[in-house]
């Protein structure tokens, strides 16, 4: 495979509360573009930790990470990576619920500094390709539960990153809007290159990725997409 690393990263480690809560201790790996990682492991392993840190929205305790190019341990890098190379899908979302599905999808535009004309084209194509055209005028907070999940993931697409960090990005959706979400994202992986890293519960998502990395102990196994229990 000849496409470029968007992720290295070396023996991270990450404790919380002063070191007594050992999550990561050691994980190891690297993923290019074009390829689509599924994270796979029991509640509280460190799934969300670990793309937490990859997308540089916290740092390791110690280790070395490089993603898109750029040091995600460095505040300088952190804010670069954020705002132009990642997508980061949440797993409780983080809209803003007084702003309505269009003005939460703006932001990230906005911070990009991106031409207002140029965002809403954007905007329309991805609540078209996932289905909340209809609600774009609506407020987050009287929306659905699934209608904000397919928001989350529209604004982490909104400034087209090289790499989708995504957590449990369809675990609030019925199979079918699932299926229409997840194949969104293969496709932009197959034509667009992106990597996308997405943690998630549901074996036949994982099992359709490329690879699945086992987070287990605090560090990771690296298989083929055959997923085993837990
Ligand atoms: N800020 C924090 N302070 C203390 N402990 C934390 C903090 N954040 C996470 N943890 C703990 O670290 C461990 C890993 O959490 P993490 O959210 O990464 O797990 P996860 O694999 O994403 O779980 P889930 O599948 O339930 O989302 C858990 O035991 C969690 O309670
Ligand atoms: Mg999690």
């Amino acid at each position: 495979m000849s496409e470029e690393v968007l992720i290295t990263a070396r023996d991270l480690r990450k404790t919380y509360d002063a070191g007594r809560v050992r999550v990561l201790d050691g994980v190891s790996l690297e993923v290019r573009g074009g390829e689509m990682v599924a994270l796979w492991g029991a509640s509280g392993s460190g799934k969300s930790t670990l793309l937490h840190l990859l997308g540089g929205l916290d740092v390791p305790d110690g280790g070395e990470i490089t993603v898109c190019g750029l040091d995600p341990r460095r505040e300088a890098h952190r804010l670069t990576l954020r705002r132009h190379h990642v997508g980061f899908v949440f797993q409780l979302h983080n809209l803003i619920p007084d702003l309505t599905v269009a003005e939460n999808l703006r932001v990230p535009a906005l911070a990009r500094g991106a031409p207002a004309a140029a965002t809403r084209t954007r905007i329309g194509e991805l609540a078209e390709a996932v289905g909340i055209a209809h609600r774009l005028n609506h407020r987050i907070q009287d929306i659905s539960g699934g209608e904000r999940q397919r928001t989350a993931i529209c604004r982490a697409l909104m400034n087209s990153p090289q790499l989708l960090l995504a957590d449990e990005p369809t675990g609030s959706l019925d199979e079918e809007t699932g299926d229409t979400v997840f194949s969104l994202l293969r496709h932009l992986v197959q034509t667009r290159g992106i990597a996308v890293v997405l943690a998630t519960h549901e074996r036949r998502f994982a099992e359709q990725c490329d690879r699945v990395l086992r987070v287990r102990s605090g560090r990771i196994e690296s298989g083929r997409p055959a997923v085993g229990s837990g």
